[in-house]
């Protein structure tokens, strides 16, 4: 891959941008992070691993920042945003993207409201403090882009637990209403549901390595021969963030190859 300095200046879509990516030091966070910078945004990483946030930041290099951030703790949420603004002068983009995988727990009367509350919490909680905080900069500034990570959970049921369904389900809601709202000032509010791709999060629910887990998410796939990888989440937060996507708002863009379209109970489709 080329570096950040062997780009020419025209290839930069995000250039002058200022990026705040919540979960921003692992997984599909850290990825867009990366992908952001290459396309000359400034990027605050804002996460609850210090060490690994500081670190990615750090080869980020200047135009790049670490703060801790929990999520759900509305006072860390304001700072996050206030330090993109005091530190790169604005915010152009908030990339709502930390969560949680809870508890693989499938089975209605053995989830536990502690950790519906929890998932709730960091994957819905999290979100609507993300774009409350983010308005409120991007409204004075009559422009802006919110994008939240949500999941192929947000649009089938038996994807996941009950509390991760419910939380992404309501991301959905959450960006359709906030979209509804600052559409007058110019903000775009949109959501991205990428299905089953190997990160900490998800090797952690299911309990299988990298490799068996992509092999069992392309077992069940519906598009075959192609798996997907965090740089393809990055590069629709990419499309959304940047001029590309530039009336795209109230999206849900769903990265699942198909997944969530086809009901493969009736099997209709075969190979000649
Ligand atoms: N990996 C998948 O299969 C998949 C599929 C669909 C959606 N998602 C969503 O993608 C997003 C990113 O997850 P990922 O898969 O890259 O996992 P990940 O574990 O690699 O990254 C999640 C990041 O969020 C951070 N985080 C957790 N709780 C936090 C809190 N309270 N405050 C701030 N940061 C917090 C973690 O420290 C971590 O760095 C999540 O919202 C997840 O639900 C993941």
């Amino acid at each position: 891959m080329a570096t950040h300095s062997d780009l020419p200046t025209n290839h930069q879509k995000l250039q002058d941008k200022v990026a705040l990516i919540t979960g921003g030091a692992s997984g599909i966070g850290e990825c867009t992070a990366r992908l952001f910078r290459f396309h000359g945004a400034k990027v605050v990483i804002a996460d609850v691993q210090d060490e690994l946030g500081r670190s990615v930041a750090s080869e980020l290099g200047a135009d790049a920042c670490y703060i801790h951030c929990d999520v759900t703790n509305e006072d860390d949420i304001r700072k996050a945003v206030d330090c993109a603004v005091s530190k790169f002068g604005k915010l152009d983009i908030m990339f709502n993207n930390a969560g949680i995988g809870g508890e693989p727990v499938h089975n209605i009367v053995k989830t536990s409201k502690q950790d519906f509350e929890r998932v709730l919490s960091v994957n819905l909680l999290g979100p609507f403090l993300g774009t409350k905080h983010a308005a409120r900069v991007m409204i004075p500034a009559r422009s802006g882009c919110i994008i939240t990570t949500a999941s192929v959970a947000s649009v089938i049921g038996g994807a996941a637990s009950y509390p991760y369904t419910c939380a992404k389900h309501g991301v959905v809601g959450l960006t359709k209403n906030a979209s509804s709202e600052l559409g007058m000032y110019g903000i775009r509010v949109n959501c991205i549901s990428p299905a089953a791709l190997v990160t900490p999060l998800a090797t952690k629910y299911v309990g299988l390595t990298g490799e068996e887990f992509e092999a069992a998410m392309e077992e069940a796939a519906n598009l075959k021969g192609i798996r997907l990888k965090v740089d393809d989440v990055a590069n629709a937060a990419l499309y959304l963030a940047s001029e590309d996507g530039r009336f795209i708002s109230g999206h849900n863009l769903v990265l699942d190859g198909g997944f969530s379209a086809v009901n493969p109970s009736f099997g209709i489709f075969k190979e000649e």
